[in-house]
């Protein structure tokens, strides 16, 4: 069998854990065989540590001369929508990282192109594919219906210039679209789309949020509990909560868990297993290997509509919160033409 392609848009610091994390991929042998980047040494530098044979700081020579099998987009969350768009039109299968895009409007646009093209499109939430999100999956049941959610995650980012992309709007920044986009596909997992959101957020002199928290109801009357900061240390564990009982997803809840605990009340505590190669990127990325050559458009497990709701709750939770991207100006403009 011949190996799988992967083209890397924005070769940083995730694209880096995925080229790695691609020996650990079962499902066919797949290596980075072209790289696309705003530097030309910046290039270099990525395919001469990964042996990747293709490399360019053009967008055009990378789509028509890449020779890939998908493309893996791991830019800053603004460049998404963009470089998608474009991969798409020239039928290229896209696997994005979160968020999709800045807003549900742009999500939209991108599965209606990837519709048109008749081209793959998935965002990159590879805790959807991590053996721990199916073992608690397939654990649940024991804890009962889940009554409520708390999850929170933060990560104290630097005000220097390479992490600029978490506090500059015009890169999409902010805790929601960076860490908060996990605790509500926690609960969009669980609990699926919320009937009512409360959302607070402490804002940026530049009006991007430094930390936000939202309370969300549900049909079959849970809530769920969220959090997210750039700035304070939060207590991230999450919670599952049941009427027999409750998981605890330990610290980094969203990777690999250092452990999760399943309590049940008056009972036992079992520990769930947490153990697999490397970061654990190649899950995603063995899910889009199957998908093509399933010839399947969209995953089953996460589909792209999935990336649509988290979305609109997202959109929901910014507008509470005050947090306008360009993106939603632009879009605000063509709607009053
Ligand atoms: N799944 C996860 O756990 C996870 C973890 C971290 C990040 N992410 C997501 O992955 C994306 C990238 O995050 P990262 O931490 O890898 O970022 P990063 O280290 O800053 O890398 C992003 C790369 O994108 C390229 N790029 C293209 N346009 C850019 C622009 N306008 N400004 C800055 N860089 C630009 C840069 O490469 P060149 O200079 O070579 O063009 C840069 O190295 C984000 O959307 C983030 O949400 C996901």
């Amino acid at each position: 069998m011949t190996d799988f392609k992967w083209g890397i848009i924005g070769p940083g610091s995730i694209a880096s854990d995925f080229a790695k994390d691609l020996e650990f991929a079962d499902e066919q042998r797949q290596r980075v065989t072209a790289v696309l980047s705003r530097s030309e040494e910046h290039a270099k530098e990525f395919s001469t540590e990964f042996n990747v044979p293709f490399y360019t700081t053009d967008l055009y020579r990378f789509v028509n001369e890449g020779g890939m099998d998908a493309v893996y987009i791991a830019t800053p969350h603004a460049q998404h929508y963009q470089y998608a768009i474009t991969c798409l039109q020239h039928q290229i299968p896209v696997l994005c990282e979160k968020p999709l895009a800045l807003n549900q409007y742009q999500v939209r646009e991108l599965i209606f192109t990837a519709t048109s093209n008749k081209t793959f499109l998935m965002e990159g939430m590879w805790v959807r594919f991590l053996p721990s999100t199916h073992e608690i999956l397939s654990r649940l049941p024991e804890i009962g219906n889940i009554t409520s959610i708390k999850a929170r995650l933060s990560y104290r980012a630097p005000h220097d210039k390479e992490h600029q992309r978490f506090f500059d709007p015009e890169l999409g920044g902010g805790s929601l679209l960076d860490l908060g986009i996990y605790p509500v596909f926690l609960t969009f997992l669980l609990l699926g789309k919320p009937t009512q959101i409360k959302a607070v957020g402490k804002l940026s002199l530049k009006s991007v949020d430094e930390g936000c928290a939202a309370v969300l109801k549900y049909a079959g009357s849970q809530y769920a509990i969220i959090e997210s900061s750039l700035i304070d240390e939060l207590d991230h564990h999450a919670y599952v909560y049941g009427e027999k009982g409750y998981i605890k997803i330990f610290p980094p809840w969203n990777e690999k868990p250092e452990k999760i605990e399943l309590h049940i009340y008056n009972g036992e505590t079992t520990m769930l297993p947490v153990e697999w190669n490397g970061k654990g990127l190649h899950f995603e990325a063995s899910e889009v290997v199957r998908c093509l050559r399933d010839s399947k458009l969209d995953s089953s497990t996460f589909a792209a509509q999935a990336s649509l709701d988290i979305m609109e709750i997202m959109d929901e939770i910014r507008k509470q919160i005050g947090v306008v991207y360009k993106a939603d100006e632009m879009l605000i403009d063509k709607q009053s033409l």
